[in-house]
């Protein structure tokens, strides 16, 4: 359920909710509201304080039961200076008053503290990625099960701060809420969420914005309009493939189809690996190998609620990757819809192949840069763990844009080079490319090869393989799994789009 924002300039210790939290900037000189609760406590916060309870220099908090009125518990936050900044740390502690507030099963919140309208955005978003969990699939319930809680209801910010603050604030609960969205659809088990259920989710998000269109290619009309990589990763499965498109048109827009912003995103629902099968330990989590194809749709989302006034357009490829029957095989020799023939070295390297064709394919529709989100190699993690994506690009005024969202947001995106060298990984005697060469380098070559159908066309391309897979709960992130790495930062850039 998303949370309700609201705001209020009333007293704190008045404010009826189930949890009140005060940020502390700087534990000697509490903001003045925690004076105000500390008479309304019988000096509790002010022994709290005392004690040494909450630090300056590293994440802390404290939870009070409340009085006979007001909030019925008070949550004292203190952050340290983060390695990535004050932002990040207060994106921490509104994770932290989520967790406070998941320990008193509190539904409503409210927040004091802090102001500015970085400080709330921070604070407000840091909360609901933190509140998110992953989707309990329930039996039918027993009598006497007790209501279940499902997190934060509603948030009220205590500030006497202007318009911006609270705009600020709604927008950084918008975007978290679409990125909770892509958490959940990149979570979702691969016999529930097919390609079809992929593609219904896009619609059902375009029926709510009169700019935003949807349409579908399916399995018939891929292998028609020549999408011979696409339709070869989509050949061994039962389940139909869908190409999916959204376009954001809004009114007052003045880009021509060449200079809109292009948004790509891998949405294999499961990666069994084909006939190059993966090993059986851990294939559970390729469920989540439509995490790109989900934070793309998650942007898209961003962007209609945000009113953003840019150009995008959005082409996701879903389909399953299955061993079969009629499965392509490696050795196999596929036409891209470019026209460069491919041969396939390993079927597991199948991400690259739907990509290839999408990426021809919003070239042809038009466009005047194109991102792409994938989890597409095992190596971007060897080489950069859980925190960051692989920004793997050409220097451009596109990478420039990347990696300033990147700073802006804190959904973080690291540089890596693409270089003619890579692409050397991928020759072959029989065809213009192979689809997968050498260990060394594996998720640069794997860039190369989607550099190849960009083209001219500026491109950054971003693995999210270790940044949208968490095999543990990171920073603010509040759960394992599906990170949603990839939706604050495409959204960043779109919103700042100027081609
Ligand atoms: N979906 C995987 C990449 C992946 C691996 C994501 C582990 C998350 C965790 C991708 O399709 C894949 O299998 N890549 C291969 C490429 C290789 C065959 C060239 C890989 O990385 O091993
Ligand atoms: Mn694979
Ligand atoms: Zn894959």
């Amino acid at each position: 359920m998303d949370i309700q924002l609201q705001f209020t300039t009333d007293s704190a210790p008045t404010l009826d909710v189930d949890v009140l939290a005060v940020v502390i900037d700087d534990p000697t000189t509490p903001p003045a509201i925690v004076a105000e609760l500390d008479v309304a406590l019988g000096g509790a916060l002010g022994r709290e304080l005392g004690r040494d309870r909450i630090k300056a220099d590293a994440p802390s908090s404290v939870t009070i039961t409340g009085g006979a009125t007001g909030p019925q518990r008070v949550v004292l936050v203190g952050f340290g200076p983060d390695a990535d900044g004050r932002l990040d740390a207060l994106r921490v502690a509104g994770s932290r008053v989520a967790g406070a507030a998941r320990a008193a099963e509190a539904r409503t919140v409210a927040l004091a503290g802090v102001d500015s309208a970085d400080d709330l955005a921070a604070l407000t978003s840091g909360l609901a990625i933190g509140d998110f969990r992953i989707h309990h699939h329930r039996g039918e319930p027993k009598a006497d099960d007790k209501p279940r809680y499902f997190g934060v209801e509603q948030l009220t910010l205590v500030t006497d701060a202007d318009g911006d603050a609270a705009t600020a604030a709604q927008a950084a609960l918008a975007t978290a809420a679409a990125q909770n969205w892509a958490r959940d659809l990149a979570n979702a088990p691969a016999n529930l969420l097919t390609p079809i259920k992929l593609a219904e989710q896009a619609e059902q998000l375009a029926a709510k914005h009169a700019d935003l269109s949807f349409r579908t290619l399916d399995r018939a009309a891929l292998e028609a309009e020549g999408f011979g990589m696409f339709a070869a990763v989509a050949q061994g499965a039962h389940d139909e493939p869908r190409l999916i498109v959204l376009e954001w048109n809004p009114a007052g827009a003045t880009e021509t189809d060449a200079e809109r912003l292009a948004l790509v995103g891998k949405a294999v629902t499961f990666d069994t690996g084909g006939i190059s099968i993966k090993p059986s330990g851990g294939m559970q989590d390729m469920k989540m190998d439509k995490g790109g194809g989900c934070a793309v749709l998650g942007a898209m989302r961003a962007i209609a609620e945000l009113g953003v006034p840019h150009r995008v357009i959005a082409v996701v490829g879903a389909t399953m990757n299955m061993p079969d029957g009629n499965a392509y095989r490696p050795g196999d020799v596929i036409t891209a819809k470019d026209g460069t023939t491919v041969e396939i070295i390993s079927t597991d390297a199948e991400g690259r192949l739907v990509l290839g064709d999408c990426i021809t394919y919003v070239k042809e529709l038009g466009c005047g840069g194109i991102i792409d989100a994938a989890t597409l190699t095992g190596a971007i993690i060897v080489g950069l763990g859980h925190r960051y994506t692989g920004a793997i690009a050409k220097p451009s005024s596109l990478l420039d844009a990347v990696l300033a969202a990147s700073a802006d947001t804190g959904d973080l995106a690291w540089h890596m080079p693409l270089h003619e060298e890579y692409k050397l990984h991928l020759k072959t005697e029989c065809a213009d490319l192979k689809n997968s060469g050498t260990r060394d380098g594996g998720a640069l070559a794997a860039g190369s090869f989607l550099q190849h159908f960009a083209q001219d066309t500026p491109f950054v391309h971003l693995d999210i393989a270790g940044s949208g897979m968490l095999p543990k709960p990171r920073a603010y992130y509040g759960t394992k799994g599906a990170s949603g790495a990839g939706v604050r930062l495409m959204a960043a850039v779109a919103a700042r789009w100027s081609a």
